[in-house]
């Protein structure tokens, strides 16, 4: 039975990615900053184990992977899927402390789980699946910590690629467009309100540079990653894959 650890977890596409890996028989425990959410979660989901853990608290992630030892007693998955926006504002007038938080979660947070993991991954010839975005493929303006963020997940993902590909352990980036969802909703609001433009006006907006003309599913996402683990997808590493219904912009 594979043993999974999903950060941020507890809504939008990790929870999408619990469940899916939860009915597909793996043992599954989250972990979010948000624990009225795991609550949530958790009475949402039979069988799925949650624990409170802000990545950006080195003593919350200490917490976290005691929890892993005695609940789960080892590793085969870990999906690195917390990942904050941070304020839409173009990059001057974006603040210090704004900028550092995106790093400390998105990056530094990541980094911190997966050096954690890794040990137990080794063990298990296991997976990592971190969550990029299509922002770390294109220019994302007025999210430039955001895409900074993105783009740093992915030489993180090739080096821990080959850093453990020794030990048949994959490491592979997931990039996905607009996911329906809370989260897709905000992004909306908060392009419309520094556009001008109306929710409705963003939304084809966005649209017009997909060729499919729909939102992602979450999952969607949750099914690519399942695959990831399965002997079908064991054999890629290293990879950047996209789920953007073909977005296109440069
Ligand atoms: N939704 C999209 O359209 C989209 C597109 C591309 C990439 N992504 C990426 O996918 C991932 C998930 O996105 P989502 O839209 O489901 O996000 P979301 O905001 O809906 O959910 C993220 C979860 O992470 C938790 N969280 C936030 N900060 C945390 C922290 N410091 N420690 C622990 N938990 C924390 C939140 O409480 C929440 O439950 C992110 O990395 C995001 O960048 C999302």
């Amino acid at each position: 039975m594979k043993r999974v650890l999903v950060t941020g977890g507890a809504a939008g596409i990790g929870l999408a990615v619990a469940q899916r890996f939860a009915q597909d028989g793996a043992q599954v425990l989250i972990c979010d900053a948000d624990t009225a959410g795991l609550d949530r979660a958790m009475a949402a989901t039979p069988g799925l184990r949650g624990i409170p853990c802000d990545v950006s608290q080195i003593d919350e992630i200490e917490r976290l992977f005691a929890a892993v030892a005695e609940q789960l007693g080892g590793l085969d998955v870990l999906v690195n899927n917390v990942g904050i926006g941070g304020p839409t504002a173009p990059a001057e007038d974006l603040s210090s402390a704004d900028w550092q938080r995106v790093m400390d979660i998105n990056l530094t947070g990541t980094f911190e789980v997966t050096r954690r993991a890794i040990p137990l991954l080794k063990a298990s010839a296991g997976t990592i699946i971190t969550m990029s975005s299509a922002a770390g493929r294109y220019g994302y303006p007025n999210r430039i910590a955001y895409a900074t963020t993105k783009w740093g997940l992915i030489g993180f993902t090739k080096t821990l690629a080959m850093e453990l590909g020794a030990f048949d352990v994959t490491a592979n980036a997931i990039l996905p467009g607009a996911v329906g969802g809370e989260r897709f909703d905000r992004v909306i609001a908060g392009r419309a309100a520094v556009s001008g433009r109306s929710v409705q006006e963003e939304v084809a907006l966005g649209l017009a540079s997909q060729s499919l003309k729909r939102i992602v599913p979450p999952e969607h996402v949750a099914d690519l990653a399942l695959f990831l683990t399965t002997p079908a997808g064991r054999s890629i590493s290293g990879a950047a894959l996209p789920i953007d219904c073909d977005l296109q912009h440069g």
